[in-house]
């Protein structure tokens, strides 16, 4: 029997394809659905509760509709709030994105990293938590930046977008009291991996960003482990749920992501 269950990816807007990527990359024959909530973007402004409450009702929709056979929450801000009221309210294995603050430790020469993330992500005890279980001898600064969202969705749109704005962003961090010994920064919102070199190319010097995004591809392919996938897979869906003009100039980057079919939820 044919399994043509797909893999379910959800982020706000396009920042989850930098989990997708590394995903097809070692599961090239998944199926796989991806949906922005375009209609809930941003979601890094947005309170505690307002996700708490979207993003579990938004699965449950989803999960009903495609049927997937596992899912991924490719977005920090969602994963750091609703992670355990996803995985409590769906009846399947549910993969979430937490900021990558163990191997930016590993990594660290300096003990000094940054973590750049949501202004919703950055103040989550989650993030405390894992500082104090893998980074407690290093200083951990942090910025939450909304501005970088925004770049990294015009980009996909095909805008190219100023390098005095990237370094804006990074100033937020490196300008911080102790923020001229950052050498690691976690890029801990999925959208801000997509402009990692942009970030690179304008930094004062150089400086070592890590995501998630590899690990939670290892992670995806563990737990499928044994299970069939078609041959053939059917052409990536990429699913909004607000299909509009901006929606529609994202199809080439959803394109080169194996996502061929946009519809509306
Ligand atoms: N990509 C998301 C994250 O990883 C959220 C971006 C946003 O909608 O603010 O946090």
């Amino acid at each position: 029997m044919v399994d043509e269950r797909p893999i379910l990816f959800l982020d706000s807007g396009v920042g989850g394809l930098s989990v997708l990527a590394p995903t097809r990359a070692l599961l090239p024959r998944a199926p796989v659905v991806y949906c922005a909530d375009s209609a809930g973007y941003p979601y890094g402004t947005r309170s505690e509760a307002e996700i708490a409450a979207r993003v579990p009702a938004l699965l449950g929709r989803l999960v009903e509709r495609y049927r997937p056979r596992l899912v991924v929450i490719a977005c920090n801000t969602a994963s750091t709030i609703a992670l355990p009221a996803v995985r409590a309210a769906l009846d399947l294995p549910v993969v979430g994105t937490v900021p990558a603050i163990k191997p930016a430790a590993e990594a660290s020469v300096t003990r000094t990293f940054g973590v750049l993330g949501t202004d919703a992500t950055v103040r989550q005890p989650y993030v405390d938590d894992l500082a104090q279980r893998f980074a407690a001898d290093c200083r951990v600064l942090r910025h939450g930046s909304a501005a970088l969202v925004a770049l990294a969705e015009a980009e996909l749109a095909g805008e190219r977008q100023a390098d005095h704005a990237y370094r804006t962003v990074l100033a937020g961090l490196l300008d911080q009291p102790g923020g001229d010994a950052i050498d690691v920064i976690v890029n801990a919102c999925t959208h801000f991996p997509l402009v990692a070199d942009r970030l690179a190319a304008v930094a004062p010097r150089p400086i070592a960003f890590v995501d998630g995004g590899p690990g939670i591809a290892r992670r995806i392919a563990f737990l499928t482990k044994g299970q069939a996938w078609p041959d053939t897979p059917a052409p990536g869906r990429a699913v909004f749920t607000r299909l509009d003009d901006a929606a529609r100039r994202l199809a080439p980057a959803l394109a080169a992501h194996g996502l061929d079919v946009i519809e509306a939820l």
